[in-house]
């Protein structure tokens, strides 16, 4: 039986329509009473900085994305800067200390810059929290309201994989920029003459790294406690090279909104680039970000001229018939994407385009994807070995293979 989705208020916002999610991001139709822990979709990716005040222009400046709200010492929050940034309907908030005793110096410390909350909206926090107390799960937050000016949230987080975490929130009550203590704030960037709107409209997935052996761990952690459900499922061989190796399954919530690609490291020659994450981030955490957007080619310009730097693909792969013949037909000559080292990848129901940044901190741990979906519900398979070969000969260049 099929349910009609309805747009989530960012999506209103950012001016997107079921049809255009559906190809963004592969949103599908489910039946959200019979979930035990309804999701509806994505509310924040929290981050920690090690200096949020530039780590938040540096969204602005290369990212394109929009200030939307501010919390930090001329808010009351001393402990802190908290900045808000939007993008299309996908809201990051960039976290830094202000007090040296803030606890997030020695969550810096420990593991750099990186996702320490992957928050999502939910219509009903305490139904979430009793199924995942049933199930086992460690609630970190117990279910409280939280109230300002603005209205009020409900609000609750339980612990994932290594010290992060998933705040659950539903804000149908509140009409703030983004939670009680926020204060609204606009940037004071201007966008050059010619820069789009912006990069990336929503967000695809974020994958997660675990420790060797913990992948169907977390994989039935989702199933069980937050009633996700096994989109696809990859084995070593799929995404081996010669030096290293990995293990990844995919979960999705209901509508497929939030899609979580899990990743272990698999036993190779050499330390795969899995390992190199789980040393520098010290522990599982999150890898990368896959951001959704309608015209890869043209982002992939603008990101480059705003000086991201994205992984190199080899001339050979373009050039391979056995890839010709796979890929098929899509929207541009292979010329074009071979230009600007654009991925492409083809299954039963449709092609994608994407392409990996370099990490974007010091640490050789977070980084982000582009992607474009065209009827494809998939993640990349057939370019894992591609891609894998190119993110090894970076990571020999560190030293660390
Ligand atoms: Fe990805």
């Amino acid at each position: 039986m099929s349910h009609t989705i309805d747009l989530t208020a960012e999506e209103r916002d950012a001016d997107l329509d079921l049809d255009q999610l559906k190809q963004l991001v592969g949103l599908v139709d489910y039946d959200a009473n019979r979930d035990p822990f309804p999701v509806t979709g994505w509310d924040a990716i929290v981050f920690v900085s090690g200096n949020a005040t530039q780590s938040a222009l540096y969204y602005q400046s290369v990212w394109g994305m929009e200030l939307v709200a501010y919390s930090g010492p001329e808010t009351g929050n001393r402990d802190h800067k908290s900045f808000v940034l939007k993008s299309g309907s996908i809201r990051f908030v960039i976290n830094g200390a202000v007090d040296p005793d803030s606890p997030l110096v020695e969550h810096h410390r420990k593991h750099g810059d990186g996702v320490v909350d992957i928050a999502l909206e939910v219509p009903d926090v305490d139904k979430c929290i009793a199924q995942a107390k049933q199930a086992g799960a460690t609630v970190l937050r117990e279910p409280e309201d939280v109230t300002d000016e603005h209205g009020t949230v409900r609000i609750a987080a339980i612990a994932t994989y290594g010290e992060t975490r998933h705040t659950l929130v539903d804000r149908s009550r509140y009409h703030g920029p983004y939670l009680p203590g926020y204060a609204a704030q606009a940037s004071t960037f201007v966008k050059r003459d010619g820069q789009p709107k912006r990069l990336f409209q929503a967000l695809d997935h974020i994958v997660g790294n675990v420790e060797l052996g913990k992948m169907d761990e977390w994989v039935t952690f989702y199933n069980k406690v937050m009633g996700f459900v096994n989109m696809a499922e990859f084995i070593g061989d799929d995404i081996a090279t010669d030096y290293s190796a990995l293990m990844s399954k995919v979960v999705a919530n209901g509508n497929h909104r939030v899609k979580f690609p899990l990743n272990e490291p698999a036993i190779a020659k050499k330390k795969s680039q899995i390992d190199e994450y789980l040393e520098f981030y010290r522990g599982a955490g999150a890898q990368h970000l896959a951001v959704a957007t309608g015209d890869i080619l043209a982002s992939v310009d603008h990101l480059r001229a705003n000086g991201v730097e994205f992984l190199e693909t080899p001339d050979s792969y373009y050039e391979d018939p056995e890839l010709r013949a796979r890929i098929g037909e899509v929207r541009v000559p292979v010329e074009e994407l071979q230009k600007r080292g654009i991925l492409v990848d083809r299954d039963e129901d449709g092609y994608l385009l994407q392409i990996f940044t370099k990490p974007l901190g010091d640490r050789p741990t977070v980084f982000f994807e582009l992607i474009e979906r065209h009827g494809s519900l998939g993640f990349g398979k057939g370019n894992f070995k591609a891609l894998f070969e190119a993110i090894e000969r970076e990571q020999d260049k560190r030293g660390n293979l």
